[in-house]
């Protein structure tokens, strides 16, 4: 079978060739004669256009099939430079493979992505869904590509784990239960136990702390994978399920840190708008007007960088504007954070050096003994993309912060012993994945980019 994806790339290539593609029907229409299916094979979002004529032995009951049903056709390609498709195929065979009741969910008319949230096992055949996935896969893929390209070591960290790395408390408990032989009670209810095998353990938030271990023996290493958050944030651009790319590179500092950052947007920016251009387009046209030249933009200008002091001058000058107080100490929000970024700079910007009260005690402490060496990018459309930071690399520091933070520093022997044995300099971030599938497409909920969104509501599939 032929891929309609490469038919795409090369039509003139396949012209008048007698070609086999199978896919699922997406629209018919037809009369006693003729009949166009508009045939969708999966590895491209638009589809191909089947013309069948009655001389078909089952003409009849091809006409009849309902949307989605899957078919295997054998026909001539032709191009059709004066009509709405680019290409046709005159089919002379069409197999069912399966038919499809009239009940499909998906008929030919708009949907709120609201209710395709609710058949996230059918919304993938949707032309939206597909670009949006596919863009998600080739963005994966373009983030191994820049850190293999540049010698990073991928390293799997836990998703079990006693320890709570950003020290935030927002972590999902996993327990033991023995089916068998579950202790009721008084009720005759399940009694959950509270423990792992004797331990208490959670998911995952963040596998920088297991990442710096590695980065101490590799020296750049990177994590991609699902991270955790009992956040019961109902926003937009929060889920309890997330995945998360985490490099961490050591004999580096905050700007190297930062430097690492914006290569790494560019390179995967530039990647997704070369490899999925149609995908690109049809989100500039259904779904953000501004993308494209957004894109372009950020993938060939500078980045911006303020420290946070100055993000609060310039926030305090536009107080007005805003439902949250601002002041020297407390946490930007979202409209802050988008305010800076959209109406300011109109650019990606790193705010840096943030109050230590506000982040987390890994975080190497600046000489004011006020701030840290930390960083967060922040970007039109989206806000937060990106949070990292320089880590404490001397012992007695981290000591301290741990106590400050009153966290037990017996759990984190093994991370205290990294700064015994040979520590270096080094630092790290973690990109939100679904944030930059979010700022690629224009698409602006986060529920819309997870293929099985975990939310407050709904944890189905
Ligand atoms: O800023 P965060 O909490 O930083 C860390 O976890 C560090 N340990 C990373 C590191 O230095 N290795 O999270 C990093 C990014 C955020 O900037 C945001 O993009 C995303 O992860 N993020 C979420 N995305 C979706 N839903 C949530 N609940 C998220 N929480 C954080
Ligand atoms: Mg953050």
């Amino acid at each position: 079978t032929t891929l309609v994806r490469e038919i795409y790339k090369d039509k003139e290539f396949y012209s008048h060739k007698e070609i086999k593609v199978s896919g699922w029907i997406r629209t018919s229409r037809g009369s006693k004669n003729f009949g166009f299916i508009e045939l969708n094979d999966g590895t491209f979002f638009k589809g191909i256009q089947v013309v069948i004529g009655n001389e078909l032995e089952n003409f009849k009951e091809l006409i009849k099939l309902s949307i989605s049903s899957a078919i295997v056709v054998t026909g001539k390609l032709v191009l059709t430079p004066d009509a709405k498709q680019p290409f046709e195929i005159q089919a002379t065979e069409v197999e069912i493979e399966g038919e499809s009741t009239n009940e499909y969910p998906l008929q030919k008319k708009r949907h709120t992505f609201e209710y395709l949230r609710t058949i996230a096992h059918l919304r993938p055949r949707s032309n939206t869904f597909s670009a949006v996935f596919r863009v998600r896969s080739l963005a994966s893929y373009a983030i191994h590509k820049f850190f293999q390209e540049r010698n990073f070591v991928y390293t799997h960290t836990p998703i079990v784990t006693t320890s709570d790395a950003e020290g935030a408390g927002e972590m999902f408990r996993v327990t033991t239960i023995d089916l068998k032989n579950t202790a009721l009670d008084e009720d005759g209810n399940v009694d959950y136990g509270l423990d792992f095998f004797g331990k208490e353990t959670g998911l995952t938030v963040s596998g920088q702390l297991a990442a710096e271990t590695y980065a101490q023996a590799f020296r750049n290493v990177y994590t991609f994978g699902p991270t955790f958050r009992a956040e019961n944030s109902n926003t937009p651009r929060h889920a309890a399920e997330f995945w998360m790319v985490e490099p961490e590179i050591a004999f580096a500092d905050l700007q190297d840190d930062m430097k690492l950052a914006e290569d790494m947007m560019k390179y995967i920016i530039k990647y997704v708008m070369d490899n999925a251009k149609e995908e690109i387009e049809f989100f500039n046209k259904f779904i953000d007007k501004g993308l494209l030249d957004r894109l372009t933009n950020v993938a060939n200008s500078d980045f911006e960088k303020i420290t946070y002091t100055e993000a609060i001058e310039i926030l305090k000058k536009a107080k007005e504007k805003f439902e949250f107080p601002i002041e020297w100490g407390s946490d930007l929000q979202t409209e802050h954070e988008r305010y800076i970024t959209e109406k300011v700079f109109n650019k990606p910007v790193f705010v840096t050096d943030y109050p230590k009260d506000i982040k987390a005690f890994y975080m190497r402490l600046n000489d004011d003994n006020k701030t840290v060496a930390a960083m967060d990018l922040l970007v039109p459309g989206v806000g937060e993309i990106i949070g990292g930071s320089q880590r404490e690399e001397r012992l007695d520091k981290l000591e301290e912060r741990i106590e400050e933070f009153e966290l037990n520093a017996e759990d984190y022997w093994w991370y205290l012993d990294l700064r015994k044995y040979g520590t270096t300099k080094h630092a790290g971030f973690g990109l939100g994945f679904e944030r930059i599938i979010m700022y690629l497409t224009g698409m602006s909920n986060i529920r819309d980019v997870i293929s099985f969104p975990r939310t407050t509501k709904s944890a189905e599939f």
